[in-house]
């Protein structure tokens, strides 16, 4: 769970740092960069955040032209300098920094310390250092030792080397992490990601599972783990460096909720043909599966599943899969995860493959390791998240959801024509409302700061809200600190309302649906012990405004799409309640974008 870059150019230093930078959001407890210089490699690391190490950083003993540098979410070995990357072999010859876990890293490990080698840090990562030094003592080319090297090791990863003994080289290696490489006339790079390349280079390549790509200032190449040429696919990305910037906004997670009207328009475009290529793959039995925000997708839209067409589609938490559904048989395993790269997700996958299961992705990061793992994949189109805490990403998953589960009811004529064109066009409408929303932030911004001094909070909703009770209580907790809870609004009464007594904060997602007047009876039970309640609701609804303490009004919509309507408020309240509790939404502590460990 970490940040890799390489370069080769001119002021190294100055690229590595910036492109760290843009790639903090992988991972920011430690810190670290190696360069290649007069044939020694000067290695600065350290423990905590980008900002830190550059006011430490003695920049006039550092100088160079091939680099290498991480940013590290800890998983072997906790936070600090040592555990921190690059690491050396014994010899110092050998720099590496790597994205991914090693499963058999002790096995080896015990090995090479009784074959004499010394290990400076507790990770499973130095462990490729050491191989490589091992293999090349045996007199193999750096290339070959490390074809060596991640043949023996097992596990995910992304990986960058730079050696004294080939210098003008960095050597990649990529195994279920991601790595992409970039070239222009200015130099050369690699990354776990785009935003550290494009600011140097549109021309990038993402690169193939299980392949070894050595960098050079005028070329890449690349070949698989057996040795055979297996050339990059480079093209023009259209990504510029504002979308993957926070342009103009204090942080990643605000500009990209205010990003949700492209998204989603965006997402709407989705050509015909991915979603008839995935929406064959659909059986008889229909599974949903992701971790976290992505999971809440699964779970809004089986609700939908069944409402529209009639269907039981059901949604599982991916780390808990294995352990539920003992064979896939005639099933559709449809697997979400903005990244492509969640652990939970894809052992989910590769178990659901192992029993049968026709595998459908939905991702946002074309080329990530979900898209080569499914059989057929749809990419939302929210451009790249760098805010931690999931938004634009989780609308445009229920989008693309709703989209696949439209067109397989059509297909499988569940569904009319007219009742597909008539959906569509409402979906069509959710840009505009969505905007107007986002146009009354003010409004929200007035009742979180409200609000943001409470400890506790229920979320509380029924149907397909209940995924959005659960995704807004996971919002306000992971950026604010404030402990939330989303239940179903008729699940509250078996136990949590215990808690709840003058004060309490409880949120309903109340829109004008067919679960409005359950709900009502909901919130009056809160009410008569003493709750403050704040409810989301469809515009102009008197009874409702009257029973709340607050309300944040939505448009009126077609049913299906409330619990996008909804969504949109509750990020809002989250965030401004992390801000006005003086915390940074966009690195929340212990969290990581992606989270690639079980
Ligand atoms: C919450 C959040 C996480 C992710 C989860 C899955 O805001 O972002 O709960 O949703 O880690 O990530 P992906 O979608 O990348 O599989």
């Amino acid at each position: 769970m970490c940040g890799i870059f390489g370069c080769i150019c001119e002021n190294a230093v100055e690229v590595l740092l910036d492109g760290l930078r843009r790639l903090e959001y992988r991972g920011y407890d430690s810190v670290g960069i190696a360069l290649l210089n007069n044939n020694n490699i000067l290695i600065r690391k350290d423990k905590g955040k980008l900002e830190d190490f550059l006011k430490n950083l003695d920049f006039e003993s550092l100088s160079g032209s091939i680099g290498i540098g991480h940013t590290r979410w800890a998983t072997h070995g906790a936070p600090s300098r040592e555990n921190a990357h690059p690491h050396l072999d014994c010899f110092g010859r050998i720099a590496v920094v790597h994205n991914g876990v090693l499963e058999n890293f002790l096995s080896l490990r015990e090995e090479l310390i009784e074959r004499g080698h010394k290990f400076s840090s507790n990770t499973d990562s130095e462990i490729i250092a050491h191989l490589i030094e091992e293999f090349v003592k045996m007199g193999l080319s750096l290339k070959d030792a490390l074809r060596e090297t991640i043949n023996i090791v097992k596990g995910s990863i992304a990986c960058a080397i730079i050696t004294t003994l080939e210098p003008g080289k960095i050597f990649c290696y990529r195994r279920e992490s991601p790595l992409i490489v970039g070239i222009s006339r200015n130099g050369t790079f690699c990354s776990s990601d785009m935003p550290a390349i494009i600011p140097y280079t549109k021309n990038i390549a993402i690169v193939p599972e299980d392949t070894i790509v050595v960098i050079e200032r005028n070329g890449v190449y690349s070949e698989s783990s057996s040795g055979i040429e297996r050339k990059l696919e480079f093209f023009e990305t259209n990504l510029d460096l504002k979308s993957a910037e926070r342009g103009g906004y204090p942080h990643f997670m605000i500009k990209e909720i205010f990003e949700q009207p492209r998204a989603i328009s965006d997402t709407i475009k989705i050509p015909e043909v991915y979603l008839d290529r995935a929406s064959k793959l659909l059986r008889d039995r229909i599974y949903l599966t992701g971790s976290g925000t992505s999971y809440h997708a699964c779970l809004s839209t089986s609700y939908m599943i069944s409402k529209i067409l009639s269907i039981e589609a059901f949604p599982i938490i991916s780390s808990e899969l294995q352990e539920m559904i003992p064979n896939f048989d005639e099933s559709t395993l449809i697997a979400v995860s903005q990244s492509g790269e969640t652990a939970d997700t894809l052992n989910a996958i590769r178990y659901a493959k192992k029993k049968n299961a026709k595998i459908v992705g939905i991702t946002n990061t074309l080329g990530s390791s979900i898209t080569m793992l499914s059989d057929a994949y749809i990419c939302t189109q929210s451009g790249p998240e760098i805010g931690v805490a999931a938004t634009k990403t989780f609308v445009t998953q229920l989008i693309a959801l709703d989209l696949l589960f439209l067109r397989f009811g059509l297909i499988s004529r569940r569904l009319n024509q007219s009742d597909y064109n008539k959906i569509l066009d409402e979906m069509k409408k959710l840009p505009k409302i969505v905007e107007k929303i986002l146009n009354q932030h003010q409004k929200i911004k007035e009742i979180s700061l409200k609000y943001s001094s409470k400890q506790n909070a229920f979320f509380l909703a029924r149907g397909s809200n209940v995924a959005i009770a659960l995704e807004g209580a996971l919002k306000l907790k992971e950026i604010s600190y404030i402990h939330a809870e989303g239940y179903p609004a008729g699940e509250s009464k078996h136990g949590p309302i215990a808690l709840v007594e003058p004060g309490f904060l409880c949120i309903f997602i109340a829109p004008k649906d067919r679960t409005r007047e359950k709900i009502i009876g909901n919130i009056m039970e809160m009410k008569a012990r003493g709750a403050e309640i704040f409810s989301i609701i469809t515009e102009g609804d008197e009874e409702l405004k009257e029973i709340s303490d607050s309300y944040f009004e939505v448009p009126q919509c077609y049913e299906l799409f409330y619990p996008i309507l909804c969504t949109i408020p509750l990020q809002l309240f989250a965030y401004y309640a992390a801000t006005f509790r003086g915390f940074d939404p966009d690195k929340p502590r212990n969290l990581a974008k992606s989270v690639t460990v079980i």
